[in-house]
């Protein structure tokens, strides 16, 4: 059976301040919710899906894959937004105030670098927690997705630009493929697949 995302109804707030309830329904309903469905209709046909003609000029399959994540990201990025809102004005607590001045030098710092991003790309201003370093990083996206999805942790990557291969395989990519994986150090990608596993019980 097809994957199925389902609809957060509950992390949609009301009595914002500054923000209208109208301005969040067509956002929470219309945006949000396109992203949802769009989604769920394209895990019902990716499983259907030619992969014997996966191409990167244009494919079915290559079109499935890109707005799968445009459409995940979409979702999750509005899930994320709509759940850090609420009516009831809370304090900035201590915990996070701590971590930024470590980060930014102050609150204030964070705040000015958050904003700015705020202004400085199309789509998205994400506070992020950096798993490589521990730090708390501002980051822009112009769009919600790069082709990746948000949250999820590389265990496994196959660089496919043709400077990996072209010196043994010349336009063939599919032979490189073959080699790429009868060479897989398949320790590493368990051992970050643990630790990844953790995060997810963490996290959930
Ligand atoms: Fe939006």
């Amino acid at each position: 059976m097809a994957e199925n995302w389902q609809a957060k109804d509950k992390v949609k707030p009301k009595g914002l301040d500054g923000i209208s309830d109208q301005q969040v329904e067509y956002h929470f309903e219309t945006h949000y919710k396109g992203y949802v469905n769009k989604l769920n209709e394209i895990w019902e046909k990716l499983p259907n899906a030619d992969r014997s003609k996966a191409n990167q000029n244009y494919s079915e399959f290559r079109e499935l894959k890109l707005e799968e994540t445009f459409n995940y990201d979409g979702a999750l990025l509005h899930e994320i937004y709509f759940g850090n809102l609420s009516k009831d004005h809370s304090a900035v607590p201590e915990s996070f105030k701590k971590h930024v001045e470590k980060d930014f030098g102050s609150y204030e710092k964070w705040v000015e670098d958050f904003k700015a991003t705020g202004i400085a790309f199309r789509g998205w201003s994400l506070c992020v927690f950096d798993l490589n370093t521990g730090k708390l990083r501002n980051i822009g996206a112009d769009v919600h997705n790069t082709n990746g999805i948000w949250n999820a942790i590389v265990i496994l990557a196959m660089d496919v630009y043709e400077h990996a291969y072209y010196t043994d395989y010349g336009p063939k990519r599919a032979p490189y493929l073959d080699a790429f994986l009868k060479n897989v150090k398949w320790s590493d990608v368990e051992g970050k697949l643990q630790k990844a596993q953790k995060m997810y019980e963490i996290f959930k």
